[in-house]
């Protein structure tokens, strides 16, 4: 089987079963002969999403068969993006995918449509707003959104920023020095720079070399946002911790590496991921405990028992979408805002197991105010028993933040 037989399965899986892109290319890339290249390719199409759809719906008289909606995208992002493959390569091995994967009746289509986006590629619009939807490849309606909320400039800023191409990892204390970690970095050629923000942490690049690190529990990769997540939560040595949302665990472990006496229980809805928290917790060397509960549901037992409970609750994941390729497929508004409800609940919950005098934590991944300010307006005018004490959305930038919103809250 051909390396773009594999994209094209991979991909497959996706449009057609909504499956998760990278979900689907870990269990596909044994099936590679060149890992890489499969890697680019399937995360470069999604990338491209909106911005290829649009060249087709130029391009082609109707709208054309799913398989070959995928197959053009395929040979686009191998003309626009593949230099080691010329144009003539590109088309001609996509056409030859088309009648590897049985579809011979489209590859007259499949050809000309390619050879005419190698002559020119459609214009693009010329409203400004679908212009910036096109070339930042996102939602018409999600662009919209964020002009509203954030402004044209700020929202073509971090639509169309280049992510850090390093990774943050925060180095483990309990176990070594950031000093020792530069030094071993240094050694290995492991390129890396200072987190100015955070002197226990290092932007470095992943690879293997630096594995031994990782697997020793000296470093963990924790994203900027979660850190300052985790710094605004204030957790302090003798707190008793909720973490409600917790899996795989990279605010537990935090938390639990606060101090000698810090208890965290980190509850999640998924049993599969309880055990990623507890391989975590053992790779970096704290103790916590992990329960399964439904944080929607009311648990009378955990009653006015924390210091701090932190909600990081399931949300549309539209900050991370750098990391997230896939994230924008298939949602929609109607989608997007039925998770409103499960976020509120979760905080409504949360809030009845923080003690009086205690810190409620509210996060979430995405920048859409409905998933963000309005559930914590929402609550605050219902629970005056809570006062805000801060409140912050993180736009991507080009220094390693993705997009995050946190608010804290004190119980009285
Ligand atoms: C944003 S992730 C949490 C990330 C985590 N706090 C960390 O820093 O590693 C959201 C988590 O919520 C969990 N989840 C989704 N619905 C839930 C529910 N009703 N109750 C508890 N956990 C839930 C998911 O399984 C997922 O692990």
């Amino acid at each position: 089987m051909s390396d773009l037989k594999v994209c094209y399965n991979i991909l497959s899986q996706v449009y057609k079963q909504q499956a998760y892109g990278s979900i689907s290319l870990t269990n596909k890339l044994n099936e590679a002969k060149n890992r890489d290249f499969v890697t680019r390719l399937v995360y470069g199409v999604l990338r491209n999403d909106v911005k290829y759809d649009y060249y087709i719906s130029k391009m082609a008289a109707k709208k054309p068969q799913n398989s070959a909606i995928i197959l053009l995208k395929i040979g686009m992002y191998c003309i626009e993006e593949m230099d080691s493959m010329p144009d003539y390569a590109a088309v001609n091995n996509t056409v030859e995918l088309t009648k590897e994967i049985g579809k011979q009746g489209s590859s007259g289509f499949i050809n000309g449509v390619l050879k005419a986006f190698c002559r020119q590629k459609p214009a693009l619009p010329s409203d400004e707003v679908q212009k910036l939807s096109v070339e930042a490849s996102v939602p018409l309606w999600i662009v919209r959104q964020y002009i509203k909320q954030f402004g044209i400039e700020n929202t073509r800023r971090f639509l169309t920023c280049q992510p850090l191409e390093l990774e943050h990892a925060r180095v483990n204390l309990k176990k070594t020095e950031v000093e020792a970690v530069k030094q071993r970095l240094t050694n290995l050629g492991v390129e890396y720079m200072t987190d100015e923000e955070n002197k226990d942490c290092l932007f470095v690049r992943n690879g293997q070399k630096i594995r031994p690190l990782f697997d020793a529990g000296l470093i963990t990769f924790q994203s900027l946002t979660s850190v300052r997540c985790c710094r605004t939560a204030a957790v302090k040595d003798g707190d008793e911790v909720l973490d409600m949302c917790a899996a795989p665990g990279g605010k537990s472990v935090y938390f639990a590496g606060v101090g000698e006496n810090v208890k965290v229980l980190s509850t999640d809805i998924y049993h599969h991921r309880l055990e990623l928290i507890q391989q975590y917790a053992r790779r970096m060397g704290v103790k916590l405990e992990v329960r399964l509960m439904d944080a929607t549901q009311c648990n009378k037992a955990l009653f006015n028992s924390f210091d701090v409970v932190l909600c990081d609750v399931p949300c549309s994941n539209l900050g991370v979408a750098a990391k997230k390729p896939d994230v924008y497929l298939f949602k929609d508004k109607d989608r997007i805002f039925c998770i409103t409800q499960t976020q509120a609940k979760i905080l409504e919950n949360g809030a009845k197991y923080v003690k009086e005098g205690g810190t409620l934590v509210y996060s979430t991944c995405t920048l859409l105010k409905e998933e963000n300010e309005d559930i914590i307006k929402k609550f605050l005018k219902q629970n005056k028993q809570f006062s805000l004490e801060d409140q912050k959305t993180y736009l991507p930038d080009d220094k390693g933040s993705d997009g995050f919103f946190v608010a804290k809250m004190r119980r009285l």
